[in-house]
């Protein structure tokens, strides 16, 4: 195990071919997956050659190598962080206990359902974004949503190593499962609901990258503190790739924010739409539709399938090691909102069955950085309006407020139906933002709705080649 990486047919700094068998199965997984990004990766762009970022070390200072290649010679594999030795359990009940290098037996269903349900999410993603490129705004741009679905696509290798090093039988099939559920299918989708939403246009696309990339963000930087280190070291490192996603997406409704009141400051009624723009208001209902169904993602307010993994030593707490000082989580309590006869009321819960609720806090706060840092560019062009992120309690599908219907500023209110349309996108909301959506493919040029990078990736120009079309 070396920070190098291999150049074999799998990439991989895990000593693949010390191990033939498991060389052997992944092997025959790869033409599976090839043909899952055939069909299910990028539409129409499989012979362009796209100059993208291929991680070929795991230090952190020159991981990252930049050149063109055509998407499916990609080279996807399998990358962990070096093991540190002596590293032990750092909480829950198996504290000062060896870290496992292997799946104990009692904790065998546990894990692979945390694995399996973070594997599905990587290729969901990919399906749900598959025809964007074909209204990309910029070369950039299309560059951008390229990089972020083949380190998904990473991603899933990621997890389909652990599946298949550590789960045997059972493993094996769950990483075929993982080609066979489609994003949105009636029949098989993906296992979490925001990741069967269509991610049909840009705007839902940033959104995505912005506040649904980020519950990756929290639920890896968690499962990164796992006393499974296998688990850990593979999650430290898709940590390093997903900033990336979550910058895609801040700098992305950022760059939008920043053209819609440059044209609002054009226009005699400060009228975005008449621009040719997307509207604050129309921005907001989105933000409130992604950022919705991401708080889902984090499950329930009390769980004691979050308690069970804490206490296990697999799922800790977000920085678990350096940001509390009680590793435990006994002894102390969670005050937390919930339903209680139709009312909110206050309740204590033991701070372990609370933990969905401790990381979707996290994850709030986070959001609520980058929504501070669209507002500034708000009113530094002088324009009346805040965006905000919703109420917990808004157009929640899982959890204590799922029973019940609030405004975005989480009153309960009877009129739903009638009013859904003010608060999140509606028919008329789609077709104006699909009307927007038209190819940009030449270096340098942009659409209308959104305003160019400060900068290029790598240190390249906006205006650098970044997808060449075949001839
Ligand atoms: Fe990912
Ligand atoms: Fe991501």
């Amino acid at each position: 195990m070396t920070a190098h990486i291999s150049d074999e047919r799998i990439p991989n700094n895990v000593d693949l071919s010390g191990d033939k068998r498991l060389q052997r199965a992944l092997e025959q997984w790869q033409p599976h997956f090839l043909d899952w990004w055939k069909e299910m990766g990028p539409e129409g762009f499989q012979g362009d050659d796209v100059y993208l970022r291929t991680a070929i070390s795991v230090e952190p200072g020159g991981w990252a190598h930049f050149d063109y290649v055509k998407m499916p010679d990609y080279r996807w594999g399998i990358f962990l962080e070096p093991k540190e030795e002596g590293r032990t359990i750092h909480f829950g009940d198996h504290i000062g206990q060896p870290v496992w290098d292997e799946v104990p037996g009692e904790l065998r269903n546990l894990l692979r359902r945390l694995i399996v349900t973070q594997g599905d999410t990587e290729p969901a993603s990919v399906e749900q974004q598959r025809r964007l490129g074909h209204t990309a705004p910029s070369l950039y741009d299309l560059r951008n949503l390229f990089q972020v679905n083949v380190e998904e696509g990473r991603h899933l290798w990621a997890m389909v190593y652990l599946l298949q090093r550590y789960f045997g039988r059972d493993g094996r099939e769950e990483a075929e499962g993982l080609l066979e559920r489609r994003s949105g299918d009636q029949d098989r989708p993906r296992i979490l609901g925001a990741f069967n939403e269509p991610t049909n246009h840009w705007l839902s696309f940033f959104m995505f990258t912005m506040f649904t990339d980020r519950d990756g963000k929290y639920q890896l930087s968690a499962l990164s503190e796992s006393g499974f280190d296998p688990l850990s070291r593979t999650c430290r490192f898709m940590l390093t790739e997903e900033a990336h996603h979550m910058f895609v997406g801040e700098t992305g409704v950022g760059r939008i924010v920043e053209r819609t009141v440059e044209l609002m400051k054009k226009d005699p009624n400060e009228d975005a739409r008449a621009q040719g723009g997307i509207d604050l208001q129309t921005i907001q209902k989105y933000l409130n539709l992604w950022y919705s169904v991401s708080l889902d993602l984090f499950g329930g307010e009390v769980s004691s399938n979050a308690a069970e993994a804490f206490a296990a030593g697999v799922k800790g707490r977000h920085k678990e090691a350096t940001r509390f000082e009680d590793h435990t989580a006994l002894g102390s309590v969670y005050s937390m909102e919930e339903l209680e006869g139709g009312k909110v009321v206050k309740r204590e819960v033991p701070m372990r069955n609370a933990l969905n609720e401790v990381l979707r806090d996290d994850y709030v706060e986070d959001c609520q950085r980058g929504v501070d840092r669209w507002n500034k560019t708000i009113r530094e062009a002088g324009i009346q309006f805040e965006l905000a992120l919703p109420s917990r309690r808004f157009h929640r599908a899982i959890g204590s407020f799922a029973e019940v219907r609030c405004d975005p500023s989480g009153n309960l209110v009877t009129d739903w139906d009638a009013r859904q349309g003010e608060w999140l996108p509606n028919a008329e909301d789609e077709v104006y933002i699909k009307s927007l959506m038209h190819a940009v493919h030449e270096p340098g040029k942009i659409a209308q709705w959104i305003a160019p990078p400060r900068k290029g990736i790598n240190g390249q120009p906006f205006a650098f080649d970044y997808v060449r079309r075949p001839e």
